[in-house]
């Protein structure tokens, strides 16, 4: 692996990337992770103007050689640590298992790096608060992928939302589920400690940060839930052609998991998150929100890009089915990207430290631990 090796007259220090610097200077970002993630956040920092990746780290030697070269980045480093101790970084983009982000984010905010970090933040809601804690002492950005939320349907159903056509949301569901889809069967993402969970922190977490965004961010306060493990420590279930690193461990999260929220705002949201089950859902995502006078329904079959909205409402005093003509394009990483390095651009960033992921986690420890308790739990 080539190390960094800067010229110190050329090279711009940490600090110019601080608060009041200028907004037109080209950031510098280093990427950690080779697979599915660390790949996209990769590509879409080479696609974005005004940033560019000059450090990339990964265990894979020869898909390291391979991306350094086609996506022309010069230093290459086969562990997280000696990318993170780079002084000359912007910004640390997290796209490892998820027991690496806490010690990668704390490592980065902590040396005054920006963080754009992959779902979930965290396996726990208590090492998702040290990172939260750490970016506002550091005083630097934390942004998490929920990347889904910036579909172009779900922000057509945002919009359509603001003028308050559904009336008073009183009930919500939120569910991805999967005919045959544990991502690395005894890989890390099948791990507990490597993971914190299954599909609901790997699946679960993008419909519930879609559901809390369209209800407008009210707090879940207590839940009550079931998780089943019936599938994948069997040997079934698995997705074809899945590569992930690590083998080894054996299946020891949840393949199925159904929790109904409360939440402050009165309202309720039944939130489900699969994995694997007999069941006729391929690889579906869908939002649905119960309103007092409409309604409304998101259902991606399959990552579809067309046809995936219905809007309920009453016409003349019967009632109307609305089909939105809404064409989702791909590249929902890249927007919350553009999005996390304009907030950095801009200097204010007062509101960016990942408080909403942190509940996010909060809600997902309550689902595990009502579902291994079988009561209701508050949400902390
Ligand atoms: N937002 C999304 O749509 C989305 C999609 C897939 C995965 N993810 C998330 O992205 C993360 C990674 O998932 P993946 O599917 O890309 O996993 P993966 O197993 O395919 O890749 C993980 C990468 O981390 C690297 N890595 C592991 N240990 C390292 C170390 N010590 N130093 C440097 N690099 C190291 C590996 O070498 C590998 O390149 C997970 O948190 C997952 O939940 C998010």
């Amino acid at each position: 692996m080539s190390s960094a090796n800067e010229d110190p007259d050329t090279t711009p220090s940490r600090s110019d990337s601080a608060e009041g610097a200028d907004p037109a200077r080209v950031l510098r970002a280093g990427v950690v992770g080779l697979g599915f993630a660390g790949t996209t956040h990769l590509d879409a920092y080479t696609a974005l103007p005004g940033v560019e990746v000059v450090a990339l780290a990964g265990q894979e030697s020869e898909r390291l050689a391979m991306l350094g070269e086609t996506r022309g980045v010069p230093d290459l480093y086969a562990d997280w640590e000696d990318l993170v101790a780079r002084d000359d970084l912007d910004i640390v983009s997290i796209g490892t298992p998820n027991f690496l982000h806490h010690p990668i984010a704390l490592a980065a905010l902590e040396s005054g790096k920006h963080v754009f970090c992959e779902k979930p933040l965290a396996p726990t809601g208590a090492l998702a608060a040290e990172m939260v804690d750490a970016a506002r002492a550091a005083n630097r950005v934390l942004e998490i992928a929920y990347n889904h939320r910036r579909r172009a349907d779900v922000q057509y159903l945002a919009r359509y939302l603001e003028s308050g056509p559904l009336g008073s949301v009183y009930h919500a569901r939120a569910s991805w589920t999967r005919r045959r889809g544990i991502p690395g069967l005894g890989s890390w993402f099948t791990s507990k400690a490597l993971a914190g969970g299954g599909p609901l922190v790997d699946l679960g977490s993008h419909v519930l940060d879609i559901a809390l965004y369209l209800l407008g961010e009210p707090r879940v306060t207590s839940v009550s839930a079931v998780a089943y493990s019936e599938l994948g420590k069997h040997g079934r279930g698995g997705r074809e052609g899945t590569k992930t690193t690590g083998t080894g461990h054996l299946f020891e999260v949840e393949d199925f998991a159904s929790a109904l929220l409360r939440l402050d705002s009165g309202g309720s949201l039944q939130l489900e998150a699969s994995w694997a089950g007999y069941t006729k859902d391929d690889d579906d995502i869908a939002i649905e929100l119960l309103g007092s006078t409409g309604g409304a329904r998101l259902f991606v079959e399959n990552y579809a890009t067309d046809d995936t909205l219905r809007l309920y409402a009453d016409l003349e005093g019967e009632p109307v089915t609305i089909t939105p003509t809404v064409h989702v394009p791909a590249g929902h990483h890249q927007t919350v990207i553009e999005e996390f390095l304009a907030t950095i651009r801009s200097g204010e960033w007062s509101t960016s430290f990942g408080d909403y992921a942190l509940h996010r986690s909060r809600v997902l420890d309550a689902v595990y631990e009502s579902a291994r308790e079988g009561r209701e739990v508050s949400v902390a």
